[in-house]
């Protein structure tokens, strides 16, 4: 099992990768930078993030990784949910090559003393790597164990000071059915729209990743910049993210509007509770063949210790 996660992480700063090493000098002198910010948020970036499949360099973050062996690359860049490029769990790797992910911006609006468009060297430029190895809970009842590499969502989110009225965090990914060829279909209303109560995207477990397996993330993982947040069933770890805006109010989420019996806002991991059409009270884990014995869902997927304080005095199964 894993350590605490309030333990000091066996990691020193300088270990983790520095931005200018995975900014990648290669990409600026091909030209590549990104879209100039109409505000920025440090000094301005001079060179473009690194390509797709790309190695990107980051120390393992020990404290708050699970001990159990990863997934292998092949099927986590293989068996995917990304509904914007078709519903079978092929389609991704197979049409998401299309998605430009560089130049890449992000729009950040709503309660917080800064707003604006930010490249995606803005967003990251401060923001030391680490890796951390996280078990990924789909609510279809499977898992895989996957070494992202990225870090904390609250160290980007503070930098744009919210005010006292951002009690949510909402998420929004590209919207694009040139590049997405999912979107001509009316599957999930698009964008693909996820949120955090503000307090959970603050938690230090919820991260967002920029790169799995020592490499820049492959389009079907949600290149250029995804959430993982691991307490909770995988469709809240949204890809591909455009836009975040802090706000007073929950958000109606994609998987909620198209099913609101099934999808609740919080998708807290709880084996308790079952789905309406299925027990969520074990998993498959993805390459141990369909013949493998099913590993029990934990509660809060293994994380109840770090975050089942956040729900106290909550009913898990009204707020699922
Ligand atoms: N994000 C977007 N934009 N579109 C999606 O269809 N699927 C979600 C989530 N993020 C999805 C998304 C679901 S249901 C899961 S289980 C995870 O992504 C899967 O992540 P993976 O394919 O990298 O394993």
């Amino acid at each position: 099992m894993r350590r605490s996660l309030f333990t000091t992480p066996r990691i020193a700063a300088s270990d983790i990768t520095p931005p200018e090493r995975y900014l990648s000098r290669r990409a600026l002198l091909a030209g590549g930078v990104g879209l100039a910010a109409a505000h920025t948020l440090g000094a301005g970036m001079q060179s473009a993030f690194a390509e797709t499949g790309d190695a990107l360099a980051a120390l393992r973050n020990e404290a708050f990784s699970v001990t159990e062996r990863p997934t292998s690359f092949e099927d986590v860049s293989s068996y995917n949910n990304f509904y914007e490029f078709g519903t079978g769990k092929n389609d991704p790797a197979r049409y998401a090559v299309k998605l430009r992910t560089r130049p890449w911006s992000v729009t950040v609006s709503g309660a917080a003393e800064i707003t604006g468009t930010y490249t995606l060297e803005d967003m990251l430029k401060p923001h030391p790597l680490e890796e951390r190895v996280y078990r990924l809970r789909c609510v279809e009842a499977w898992s895989m164990v996957i070494p992202w590499i990225g870090f904390p969502l609250g160290d980007l989110l503070k930098r744009f000071k919210p005010t006292s009225k951002a009690k949510y965090v909402i998420f929004k990914t590209l919207k694009d059915m040139g590049q997405m060829r999912g979107q001509r279909e009316p599957v999930l209303d698009w964008p693909y729209t996820e949120g955090l109560r503000m307090d959970e995207a603050m938690h230090p477990l919820a991260l967002l990743a920029v790169g799995m397996y020592g490499r820049v993330l492959p389009n079907q993982d949600g290149a250029p910049l995804r959430l993982v947040v691991p307490w909770k069933y995988g469709f809240k770890s949204i890809k591909s993210i455009v836009s975040i805006q802090f706000a007073d109010r929950a958000p109606r989420t994609a998987w909620a509007i198209a099913a609101p019996e099934e999808y609740g806002f919080y998708a807290n991991v709880n084996p308790a509770v079952d789905h309406p059409r299925w027990s969520q009270a074990s998993e498959r884990r993805i390459g141990d063949g369909l013949f493998a014995q099913r590993h029990p869902t934990l509660p809060f997927n293994g994380y109840a210790s770090d975050v089942a304080s956040l729900y106290s005095g909550m009913d898990l199964r009204r707020n699922f």
